[in-house]
């Protein structure tokens, strides 16, 4: 991917990893597009970063998200770059009933739901561009943290559709990454424990590690111990799904 003079969409991209990457691709002399649900944030994000542009949306929302794509269309018909990176992390104890059943599957609408419905809503303009689909899952994606099941599913079905998304756009002329973070210290791993038995890198590391993987042309990028999971499935799927278990276990008890 040519990393200068793109359009570029980022969804969730006024805190943490995707605000990062916004300012790194505006450093780079890109026009980029953030969105998310909270417009303080969005404000903020817009105060640190000259010439971002943002749209209130919310990724579960369908509607939300036709009426978001149909306004970059208009104003933005240079589209090529799509971002999904707008997500949310929960721990959650399985041996109890949860009251609130919609709470229990949010991160099926917004981390899997949210980058499969905003790829429906541009794929016209991104074939039209010969564009590049960029989607956030997670070294997650190959061994589950017990304690978010949902969480690491929804990173597992991430990666699946991303192969597919990527074996049926090439025709087509349309790039599909996949950036696969190791744990990166923002709002989303605030909870994760100092002893879970991973290295937390900066969102400044993973900007460096991300960019050197577009500048290689990489299908996948997998900075860090998110490469070390990647192998550690292949080579012993059982004793690396035993560690991260065990070593999620006290975020999920009482
Ligand atoms: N941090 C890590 O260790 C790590 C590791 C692997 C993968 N990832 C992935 O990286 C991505 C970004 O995570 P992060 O660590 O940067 O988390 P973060 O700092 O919490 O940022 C999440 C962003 O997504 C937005 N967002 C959340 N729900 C949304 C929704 N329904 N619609 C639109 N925007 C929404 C948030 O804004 P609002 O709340 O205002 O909507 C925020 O801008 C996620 O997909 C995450 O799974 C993170």
């Amino acid at each position: 991917m040519n990393l200068t003079g793109n359009t570029i969409l980022i969804t969730g991209g006024s805190t943490g990893i995707g605000l990062a990457l916004a300012k790194k691709f505006v450093e780079l002399e890109n026009k980029v597009i953030i969105t998310g649900r909270t417009e303080s944030k969005l404000a903020q994000a817009a105060s640190e970063v000259s010439g971002i542009e943002t749209i209130r949306c919310n990724a579960s929302d369908a509607l939300a998200v036709a009426d978001m794509a149909a306004r970059v269309k208009k104003d933005h018909p240079q589209l090529n770059v799509l971002i999904n990176n707008a997500g949310i992390f929960l721990n959650k104890n399985l041996s109890k009933n949860d009251e609130d059943l919609s709470t229990l599957t949010a991160e099926v609408d917004i981390n899997l739901s949210g980058p499969i419905r905003t790829v429906a809503a541009l794929i016209d303009v991104l074939i039209q561009n010969r564009g590049t689909v960029i989607n956030v899952s997670s070294g997650l994606a190959f061994v589950p943290l017990a304690s978010a099941p949902v969480y690491c599913a929804t990173k597992a079905a991430l990666h699946s559709y991303s192969l597919s998304l990527r074996a049926q756009l090439q025709d087509h002329g349309v790039r599909v990454i996949e950036l696969m973070p190791p744990a990166v210290r923002t709002e989303l791993t605030a909870d994760l424990p100092e002893d879970a038995g991973f290295t937390i890198i900066s969102t400044d590391e993973l900007v460096v590690a991300t960019i050197k993987g577009l500048r290689a042309d990489r299908d996948e990028i997998r900075p860090g111990q998110a490469n070390q999971l990647h192998w550690m499935s292949r080579v012993a799927p059982g004793f690396i799904n035993r560690q991260l278990a065990k070593n999620s276990k006290s975020l999920t008890s009482e």
